[in-house]
């Protein structure tokens, strides 16, 4: 009767370590710019409000985009910023580009408070970014500090209000590399300054290195590794792509390997939500495609999870009945649920055979 609670008790606690692992894979979005209006314009189609998404299978959401570092439309060249319809106010006529957004201030909250990550973007594909030089990226990295996370010394200018950002996503698409790693050590310092811990991700393009972000010398995925929590590699719209299986292989396991070799950030695969999301049909991956995918890397330990382009696709791609997201969260649970179903029935089989030794063994004692 011992052996057998005995047994009992290590099942559970196998079991459970290995859904603590599973658990840590993620499902990031952007949300913040309707992509969709470029394929439905109808407006039922468009991106619901971002609390909305609170209760959508996402671990972090991403806000998108700060879209200017400099901009010449506000007083002190202010960030400019692009939340599509969702906020379009002009904080005052000093600044046009600086929103005040109450709503999203609203839904950061609420998601916050249902334990999701959110962060704001810096960059995105259409923008103005960059550094000239070394005062640009401190005084830029001073700004996003108090402008969206716990910095305290502009507070009538924060979009968001009251609302603390857990962190910070590069998604630098253009203009210089340079200057971003310092910037990064200047957000890196200010975090000491408060109480919150900053998060910090990073989107390349999937071809290795991303000729922005690195890794490479004087980039920023190669100077500070270190800093960066996740990166979200952008396995579309390039020829890297998730179609086109062995080069996407290729540049995967470099992604892994660089994380590996700099116990850097964890990898996730970035995906279009649906058919239409990214510039080319072949770059989406239906969730039974998916789901091949997610075998082979899953046991990856620097594999983080899947990112998806964008909300507004996803909340407009269901599939029978659940949206593309959800399906991707199901796809987590079903494969491990059935891996560590296996693992079970293995150590199940490991430990009677043990039992069965050992009361062989006790009958002496009897
Ligand atoms: C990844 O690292 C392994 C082990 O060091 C190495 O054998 C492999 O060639 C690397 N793969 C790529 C694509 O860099």
């Amino acid at each position: 009767m011992f052996l057998v609670c005995y047994a009992y008790i290590l099942l559970i606690c196998l079991k459970n370590s290995h859904q603590e692992n599973i658990k840590s894979h993620k499902i990031v979005t952007y949300w913040g710019q309707n992509a969709v209006y470029n394929e439905l314009k109808s407006k039922e189609f468009w991106e619901k409000d971002l609390s909305e998404f609170c209760s959508y299978n996402y671990d972090t959401i991403i806000l998108s985009f700060v879209n200017t570092f400099f901009d010449e439309m506000n007083k002190d060249k202010m960030p400019g910023m692009n939340f599509a319809f969702h906020c379009e106010t002009p904080l005052s006529s000093d600044y046009k580009t600086l929103f005040r957004c109450k709503t999203i201030e609203n839904g950061v909250k609420e998601c916050q408070k249902r334990g999701k990550n959110v962060l704001i973007s810096l960059g995105g594909a259409v923008g103005n970014v960059g550094f000239k030089n070394e005062a640009e990226a401190k005084l830029f990295a001073y700004r996003v500090y108090h402008l969206f996370l716990e910095g305290s010394e502009l507070p009538l200018l924060r979009p968001f209000g009251s609302a603390v950002l857990n962190g910070i996503d590069l998604d630098i698409e253009s203009g210089d590399y340079k200057y971003y790693s310092l910037f990064v050590q200047e957000i890196k310092r200010l975090e000491k300054t408060g109480s919150q811990s900053v998060f910090i991700s990073a989107a390349p393009q999937c071809p290795y290195p991303d000729y922005l972000l690195g890794p490479s010398a004087e980039h920023l995925l190669g100077d500070v590794p270190n800093f960066i929590d996740e990166i979200y590699v952008q396995f579309y719209n390039n020829w890297c792509n998730t179609g086109n299986t062995v080069v996407f292989d290729d540049h995967m396991v470099k992604w892994l390997n660089y994380s590996r070799d700099n116990k850097g950030p964890k990898i996730y695969i970035g995906i279009p939500a649906n058919i239409k999301a990214s510039g080319n049909p072949q770059h989406y991956r239906t969730p039974q495609e998916l789901a091949v995918i997610y075998s082979k890397y899953k046991e990856e330990p620097r594999f983080g999870g899947v990112m998806i382009w964008d909300a507004s696709f996803d909340q407009n791609n269901l599939i029978a009945g659940k949206h593309y997201s959800k399906h991707i969260s199901d796809m987590f649970n079903m494969q491990n649920n059935i891996q560590s179903l296996a693992q079970t029935t293995q150590n199940l089989v490991t430990i009677s055979s043990s039992i069965a030794q050992d009361s062989d063994n006790s009958h002496t004692d009897v």
